[in-house]
């Protein structure tokens, strides 16, 4: 279990939104300003508070990390920041036009609980959006499957298949699923974020299997920058 309370700060300084994710989120539904979205575990708030700036709807993000939610409010934004979790959605029903998460699905305990919610908490026509990495992506994660081998698994463990996602999707009463993904390359130049373990799955391997992963990556950069790709698939449903 990770403890978002102790490494708010790292996803603060490192963490950065995908552009891809609001583009994908973007194209899906055409938000206007009198929009309601709602960020499920929003963490620092990136996205919504991009959302918000790109968009301009009315924006809530809910977290139930403290840490988290302190770090998200320092920023500029009209974003309505909330402690709160994803099975226990603390709105009226009808109330959101869009419900959407990103790299939270695999933390919620009871998924059941979280698309019953989502759902009720949707307009009619609404639209709920997951955000998470198929066995594909996690598979051919560049730089963490590449220097992190032993992520793999790991993550394979906790990540929710995407047969089951939608077959989650369909009992809570969701219809029209639909699932993309979205790619970002981009140049690695610095090791930070990768040694202050701003990604989850390195608080979840050896200390010998991050420490030989963080020499290599090292190693490798001193001859140039590393060549990546952060990839997402974005699972829809409609109310
Ligand atoms: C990997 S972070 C992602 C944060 C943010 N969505 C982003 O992409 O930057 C996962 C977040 O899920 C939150 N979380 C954990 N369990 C949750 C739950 N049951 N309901 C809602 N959020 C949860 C954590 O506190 C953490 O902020």
């Amino acid at each position: 279990m990770i403890d978002y309370d102790q490494v708010a700060s790292d996803y603060a300084r490192h963490r950065q939104v995908h552009p891809g994710v609001l583009q994908g989120i973007c194209q899906e539904v055409d938000i206007t300003n009198t929009f309601r979205v709602l960020e499920v575990g929003c963490g620092t708030g990136n996205y919504i508070r991009a959302l918000e700036r790109l968009a301009g709807p009315a924006c809530w993000g809910i977290d139930p990390s403290r840490a988290m939610l302190d770090e998200a409010r320092r920023q500029p934004g009209e974003v309505c920041f909330q402690q709160g979790r994803a099975e226990d959605l603390e709105f009226p029903a009808g109330f959101f036009d869009l419900v959407f998460s990103v790299d939270v699905i695999h933390h919620i305990r009871d998924h059941r609980d979280y698309f019953k919610e989502a759902r009720r908490v949707l307009t009619a026509g609404g639209k709920v959006c997951t955000v998470t990495d198929s066995e594909w992506i996690i598979r051919h994660r560049q730089p963490l499957a590449v220097y992190f081998p032993q992520t793999v698994e790991v993550e394979l463990r906790r990540y929710v298949p995407m047969d089951q996602l939608r077959g989650l999707m369909a009992q809570a009463g969701l219809e029209g699923m639909r699932e993309e993904m979205v790619e970002f390359p981009y140049q690695l130049s610095q090791v930070q974020a990768y040694r202050d373990k701003a990604f989850s799955a390195l608080h979840l391997i050896s200390e010998e299997a991050f420490r030989g992963g963080i020499e290599r990556m090292e190693r490798d950069l001193q001859v140039g920058p590393i060549s990546c790709v952060a990839r997402y698939v974005l699972v829809w449903g409609t109310k």
